[in-house]
């Protein structure tokens, strides 16, 4: 049989992070891995209560197919919540989807051809990194500075595109607790990249699974509320708000470009399961999405402090370690001295226990080896404790072992 492979699938490689998530299924691992939400945070037995009801007394209607666009419950729940927070939008504004990775990949049908080029962060989330490629989108890396990205590179890197010709569509960001590195843009570097936009007639593809999940700080408005053009698409899913396995996020966009998404849906799924749409919108009406943040921020932040604190006593000092301090979220990133290789050390820390995504996967520009992510999501703050000492010993050990290499040269 020859082969039947299109060329875009030939381009595209298996999630890294998605092998990793195995190695979660083994108990004696600690792992820092996949960014799994943490599973106390689920409101198991309301939703229980909630399917359990919708299923027997309202089947016809939830077990049906339903809208493209999304349950107008739903949708309208969203937009209640969304209000207070300076959204304020429509049903008519809000697609909802199968999650945002399904998002990424109707914004990649409904706005880029082949070559067509995105800038993204340096590193960036590697699920959109993954849709890009697929569509043999030509992803531009734009270093990350502790506030967000460097704008001035990413106008030196616009100006260079422009030069040789390409065709520039957009720039992704994931401005709140990036994943993976943890760090959240600054008010002003969001206004400034909206003008950035409008000057170079960019969409923004404004990517936010974490920014509900602040634990410290104060807000920053989103980059969509300060768009008077619609040229900024929002994404938020509930992966992280409320349950993963729900399988939803709702897209935010306005006029032609939330239709060319809809379209783009039609061929995709038809529609999101219409249970799980009405699971989360009885969620929010009966027991409000903002008081159940209220309860699950304080988990989120324990573990963070934990993770902060444990690398603070076990990591070595002075050789040049240095981690993120997120102020919400799920992640803290690591940057290892030069020469280090995270993704080598992997399979160290394996046989020590212990796991963590290595950041170079994260980087479009093949850089980022001395770097990694972990998550201090899934496991306890005991268990964080005891996963970085194992982590400590790892880094020591392989920082020892190149010192010696470099000196026996
Ligand atoms: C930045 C970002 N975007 C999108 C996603 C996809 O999430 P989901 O498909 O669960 O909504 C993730 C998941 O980790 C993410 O970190």
């Amino acid at each position: 049989m020859k082969h039947h492979f299109s060329t875009r699938i030939a381009g595209a490689k298996r999630s890294a992070i998605r092998e990793l998530l195995k190695l979660t299924e083994q108990p004696d691992i600690i792992s820092f891995g996949g960014g799994l939400p943490a599973p106390e945070t689920f409101p198991h037995e309301e939703m229980a209560e909630i399917a359990a009801e919708l299923i027997r007394e309202n089947y016809k209607n939830v077990l049906q197919y339903g809208l493209t666009e999304g349950s107008k419950t739903l949708r309208r729940a969203v937009c209640e919540w969304l209000r207070p927070q300076g959204i304020d939008v429509t049903i008519a504004e809000l697609l909802v989807t199968t999650a945002s990775q399904q998002a990424l990949d109707l914004l990649c049908k409904a706005f880029l051809d082949p070559a067509d080029v995105v800038f993204c962060g340096l590193p960036t989330y590697m699920g959109a990194v993954h849709a890009f490629t697929l569509f043999q989108v030509d992803k531009i890396g734009v270093p990350l500075e502790d506030d967000g990205m460097d704008l001035d590179e990413l106008e030196a890197r616009i100006k260079t595109a422009k030069d040789a010709g390409k065709t520039l569509k957009a720039v992704y960001v994931i401005p709140d607790f990036q994943n993976p590195s943890g760090i959240t843009m600054s008010l002003d570097k969001r206004k400034r990249l909206l003008e950035i936009a409008r000057r170079e007639d960019l969409l923004i593809f404004e990517d936010n699974p974490y920014g509900h999940l602040r634990f410290a700080g104060e807000p920053i408005p989103s980059i969509y509320s300060m768009d008077d053009e619609g040229r900024v698409i929002l994404l938020l899913t509930f992966s992280k708000t409320l349950c993963a396995g729900l399988r939803l996020a709702v897209m935010l966009a306005q006029g032609d470009l939330m239709d060319a998404l809809v379209r783009a849906k039609q061929a995709t799924d038809l529609c999101t399961s219409k249970l799980t749409q009405h699971i989360a919108a009885q969620y929010m009406l009966r027991y409000g999405l903002e008081n159940h943040l209220k309860e699950i921020r304080p988990i989120y932040r324990e573990k963070r402090d934990a993770m902060i604190a444990a690398l603070e006593r076990y990591m070595p000092a002075g050789v040049g370690i240095t981690w993120t301090k997120p102020e919400g979220g799920l992640f803290v990133w690591m940057r290892l001295p030069e020469g280090i290789d995270a993704t080598d050390m992997l399979e160290d820390a394996i046989e020590h226990k212990v796991a963590y995504v290595p950041g170079a996967s994260s980087y479009v520009d093949g850089d980022g080896q001395n770097t990694l992510r972990l998550a201090f999501s899934l496991v306890t703050p005991e268990i964080i404790d005891k996963g970085i000492r194992r982590l400590a010993e790892v880094v020591r050990t392989t920082i020892e072992a190149k010192q010696v290499a470099a000196g026996a040269r």
